[in-house]
């Protein structure tokens, strides 16, 4: 039912944990099932996302979801990573379920309420 990539980001889920410092970070919970996920995100000067984790307490798409979702936006631009859907995160993984597209929606989620978090801090400390 799976991918290989599924399962392998489902059993080996790149960037878990949490950032203490971070720039943003985004909550977000899945009305479809009351999974939750939290995105941390580390953002220099140039907007470019240098450092990304996440805890998820979800199903299987959902981890391999969130994991892809990191390692595609490490690197990018603030910009570029609002971009990100979960769609091209599940294209990444060679598909998900139909059954299961709805969990990969809570790692876009993630990383856009973890960049709004961002730029809010952004106006509060200009
Ligand atoms: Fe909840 Fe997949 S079943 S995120």
């Amino acid at each position: 039912m799976y991918s290989d990539k599924v399962m392998d980001h489902f059993e080996h889920p790149r960037n878990v944990g949490v950032i203490e410092d971070a720039d943003g970070v985004g909550t977000v919970g899945n009305p479809v099932c009351g999974d939750v996920m939290k995105m941390y995100l580390k953002i220099d000067d140039n907007e470019v996302i240098t450092d990304v984790k996440f805890k998820t307490f979800g199903c299987a798409s959902a981890i391999a979801t969130s994991s892809m979702a990191t390692e595609m936006i490490k690197g990018k631009t603030v910009d570029e990573a609002l971009e990100l859907t979960n769609k091209a995160v599940a294209e990444a993984l060679d598909g998900l379920p139909p059954v299961k597209m709805h969990c990969s929606v809570l790692a876009e989620e993630a990383v856009k309420a973890a960049i709004e978090d961002y730029r809010d801090k952004k106006l509060k400390e200009n």
